[in-house]
């Protein structure tokens, strides 16, 4: 067989073919089934081993060779073999396009709304120590707050690092502690005072943590949080309500109402929950399922930052002072889009997904 003379006249042959019918008719005859190549190579399996090396690579480099000379003169899609048939009554091809969790809807909503009035956005770990978690919070090892967290331990060799000196970044763990999945977003505060000079004011934009819960309709082992932290010289728990108030009206809308309720947290003194109105009943249900007939709804702890807190970051708190808050990030999102189950977001469910 002679393989030049037969890509020669292929190539030539496939210069003149200039449609789909006869670029078809070129494939099935030097390339096909029954094409002299294609013969030629299947003849090979009786030749002796002498022949088939000498002449089943030059063989095969030469059907590489017009194949891809024949993807090359076909390229752009407009090649159709002859028995195709484009059938107009046919569905067409439906492409799903992805979109984003409603928790990660609402964070974004969230943060668009602190940034714009300042706010600086952290980040931490997901594992934590206990000094960061409970311990520098003002939560001692002795204090029944570590029980209510009914906190998931991790079995890792405890770190020999010293404490980070201040101004340094990066996650750094004290020596001399457990460590566990943060049960909230508050240690980042303390990670936040170590690395930055007041004044400042911060969120946390990631907020996932973890709780050993018995999950029910309320309740979630996975949350996800939104910390705030706002410390200056003249902070006061008035500028706590009016930035919250400001953020509500931003998030809910203008005619939203807010309450504090006294509450404690043992990193803030004096302690509060707040609550908002209930945007499904606007307290006018008795049966209302979002608010329980409650008229309220909990949607976050706060405070002022305690001066305990304050010392464990090397801070004055004879100079310095300022509010913190942690907004269920959940609880946002059930309450605006009017979902009654938490256990919904995390449940992969996509007849809950696309309805975002
Ligand atoms: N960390 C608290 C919790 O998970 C929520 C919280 C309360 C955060 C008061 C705060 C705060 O920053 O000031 O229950």
């Amino acid at each position: 067989m002679n393989f030049e003379l037969l890509k020669q006249t292929a190539l030539a042959d496939l210069e003149k073919a200039s449609d789909d019918v006869s670029r078809e008719a070129w494939r099935v005859k030097y390339l096909g089934r029954k094409s002299d190549l294609s013969l030629f190579l299947r003849s090979l399996a009786e030749k002796t081993d002498q022949e088939k090396r000498a002449l089943g690579p030059q063989a095969n480099a030469l059907r590489k060779e017009l194949e891809l000379r024949f993807h090359g003169a076909v390229v752009g899609g407009r090649y159709r073999p002859e028995t195709f048939r484009f059938d107009v009554t046919q569905p067409g091809v439906k492409h799903e396009t992805g979109h984003l969790h409603p928790l990660t809807l609402v964070s974004r909503d969230i943060l668009r709304i602190f940034v714009s009035m300042g706010f600086d956005v952290a980040t931490g770990p997901e594992i934590e120590s206990a000094y960061y978690n409970f311990d520098a919070l003002n939560i001692p090892a002795w204090h029944p707050a570590r029980e209510t967290m009914d906190t998931m331990w991790l079995d890792l060799p405890e770190l020999q690092k010293p404490l980070p000196e201040r101004g340094q970044t990066g996650y750094q763990y004290p020596a001399g502690y457990k460590f566990l999945l943060r049960t909230h977003t508050s240690p980042i505060q303390i990670r936040y005072m170590e690395t930055h000079k007041p004044p400042f004011r911060m969120v946390v934009g990631d907020g996932r943590a973890f709780r050993n819960e018995a999950t029910d309709a309320r309740h979630e082992f996975q949350l996800n949080q939104l910390e705030g932290l706002m410390i200056g010289t003249d902070v006061s728990i008035a500028t706590l309500r009016s930035v919250i108030h400001d953020f509500f009206r931003g998030f809910f809308g203008p005619d939203v109402a807010m309450r504090m309720v006294p509450s404690y947290y043992p990193f803030v003194e004096p302690g509060v929950d707040i609550t908002v109105s209930c945007v499904g009943c606007k307290g006018k249900n008795r049966a209302c399922k979002i608010c329980g007939g409650l008229g309220w709804l909990e949607v976050a702890g706060a405070g002022m930052v305690h001066p305990n807190v304050l010392k464990a970051v090397a801070l004055d708190p004879k100079k310095w002072q300022g509010f913190a808050f942690g907004f269920g990030v959940d609880r946002l999102a059930m309450t605006k889009y009017a979902i009654d189950d938490i256990r919904l977001f995390m449940s992969g469910d996509e007849r809950f997904i696309r309805q975002f």
